[in-house]
């Protein structure tokens, strides 16, 4: 037995009286690369006896999977935590043992200052070492444990991959991290200190878990990293692979119907991807290509190196190359010295891009970062840009929304709907939509005919003959039952 399955079998008995399986709950907070580091915690503590469990009232380990990006995600974390010491607590009543883990970008700024702040934590372990839990789980009996290394070796090359099950219980659309890091030090960004320089995995690793997954069902993969597009991986051939190359391969893996990618940087969109746009029917004509500002001064002290024009120039090549392509954006109000005449710039990008979504921010200024020394701007100034930012985003977003009715949208379905005989899918555009069917659909893609907007999602009906829609034989029925 090696030393950390022989730690790892002392925690388990300190843990529960020997409660077999032992019960893993992990929250993700922020964005999709943390959701994938969740899964491949879990698939890594699986092997050695945990299951997972959705919530943290009956687990025996608990990671909160933490997010830095603006003060009040970092701040949800020692709130949370708040909540879980009274679990706790009333677990050890019950001659049970809760360890309490603090994963992410939280884990990785603060390090020993959780151990300091909040005395329920166990262990704290940044993004970089996830591979290294087990050993740490063992090792955590002994004492806290901290690791916010950067180690040389690459955590995806030791974290499990999920058995083909539990990719089917997840679901027909699946993350794939491809690039991991950021070094372009936007003024405002946390990215590049919390998961350390851009790394791009090596291209036969990302086509083998892309297989894998396809094998066990998913249809739809969405590729990850906080710079994916700037991906330089190293390729079979030994020669480095763009992204634009990345994507030609992996739209060939057999049962892969849908490509998409989150979040580029406009900066990194070149030539061949723009025409990747154009030529892959794969990748879904959806992109999310954050600008956080209109105006040209902002962009720069931002350090964002392109102009507005530089951007607008990107979205008219990507529509060029795919028409019905939409558009989702970040944005950020409030910057330090942002005056309202540049306020008004953004606002007048979003009306001329005419965005299918966008997420809105409240400047927060960071530790660390540049921007947090500048002078900043007061509370009432951003909330008031902040609303009627959104006000204008919603606008657009139902402009585009409203554009969808009466079309018809391939969907692929993914579970049954919360009615009898609903089935939920996703339009290429991400949007919800819902329709009367058999649950045989999960996993096809099927036209549908969108009938109706409601706030969030849309109804539709099964359109057209598919060679599926033949065998099986439909009742119609109502829509929106
Ligand atoms: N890599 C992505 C963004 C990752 S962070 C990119 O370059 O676009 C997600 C979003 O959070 C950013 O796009 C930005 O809009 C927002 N954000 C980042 N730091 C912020 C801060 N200090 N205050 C407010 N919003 C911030
Ligand atoms: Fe942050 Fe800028 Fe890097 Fe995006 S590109 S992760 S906003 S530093
Ligand atoms: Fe947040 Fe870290 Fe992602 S700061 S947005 S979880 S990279």
């Amino acid at each position: 037995m090696s030393s950390q399955d022989k730690g790892l079998e002392i925690f388990k008995s300190a843990t529960t009286g020997a409660r077999e399986p032992l019960r893993l709950h992990v929250r993700s907070y922020g964005c999709q690369m943390n959701v994938y580091d969740s899964q491949r915690m879990a698939d890594t503590l699986a092997p050695h006896g945990f299951v997972e469990t959705a919530t943290a009232d009956d687990a025996d380990l608990v990671i909160l999977n933490t997010c830095h990006i603006r003060e009040r995600a970092a701040e949800k974390v020692y709130s949370e935590l708040g909540r879980i010491r009274v679990l706790k607590e009333q677990a050890a009543e019950a001659g049970r043992r809760v360890t309490v883990a603090v994963a992410g970008c939280v884990a990785q700024a603060e390090g020993e200052e959780i151990l300091r702040r909040a005395p329920v934590v166990d262990l704290v372990v940044g993004p970089q070492s996830y591979h290294r839990l087990p050993d740490m789980l063992a090792r955590s009996r002994a004492g806290r444990v901290v690791d916010t290394e950067f180690p040389v070796e690459d955590k995806f090359d030791h974290l499990a991959q999920p058995k083909p099950a539990k990719v089917r219980e997840r679901g027909v659309s699946a993350f794939l991290t491809v690039q991991e890091g950021c070094d372009k030090f936007c003024t405002f960004c946390v990215v590049p200190y919390t998961r350390g320089a851009e790394v791009s995995r090596p291209v036969d690793r990302i086509l083998g878990e892309a297989e894998r997954l396809a094998q066990a069902g998913v249809r739809e993969l969405t590729l990850i990293g906080q710079n994916v597009n700037a991906f330089h991986g190293e390729g079979p051939d030994g020669r480095t692979w763009s992204f634009a190359r990345l994507l030609y391969r992996l739209a060939e893996v057999p049962g892969i119907a849908r490509l998409r990618y989150t979040t580029s940087h406009p900066r990194d969109m070149d030539d061949d991807l723009i025409a990747a746009h154009g030529d892959l029917p794969a990748l879904m004509p959806q992109l999310h290509l954050p600008v956080q500002s209109g105006s040209d001064r902002m962009l720069k002290v931002m350090n964002r190196v392109h102009t507005r024009a530089d951007y607008l120039r990107v979205v008219e090549r990507l529509r060029a190359a795919r028409p019905d392509l939409a558009f989702s954006s970040d944005f950020i109000v409030g910057f330090p010295g942002e005056t309202d005449a540049e306020f008004e710039d953004t606002l007048r990008l979003i009306a001329e891009v005419g965005y299918a979504s966008a997420y809105s921010f409240k400047y927060s200024p960071r530790p660390g970062t540049p921007a947090a020394d500048m002078p900043q701007l007061p509370e009432a100034v951003k909330d008031e840009r902040l609303q009627r930012l959104q006000a204008e985003i919603l606008r657009v977003q139902n402009a585009f929304n409203a554009s969808c009715v009466g079309r018809t949208l391939d969907v692929l379905f993914e579970k049954r709907g919360r009615h009898p005989g609903q089935m939920v899918g996703k339009s290429p555009y991400l949007q919800a939509i819902h329709v009367m069917g058999p649950s045989a659909l999960v996993g096809k893609i099927v036209p549908v005919r969108v009938t109706e907007q409601l706030s969030f999602t849309f109804n539709g009906v099964l359109a057209g003959a598919s060679p599926f829609l033949e065998t099986e034989a439909l009742a119609p029925l109502p829509v929106g039952a």
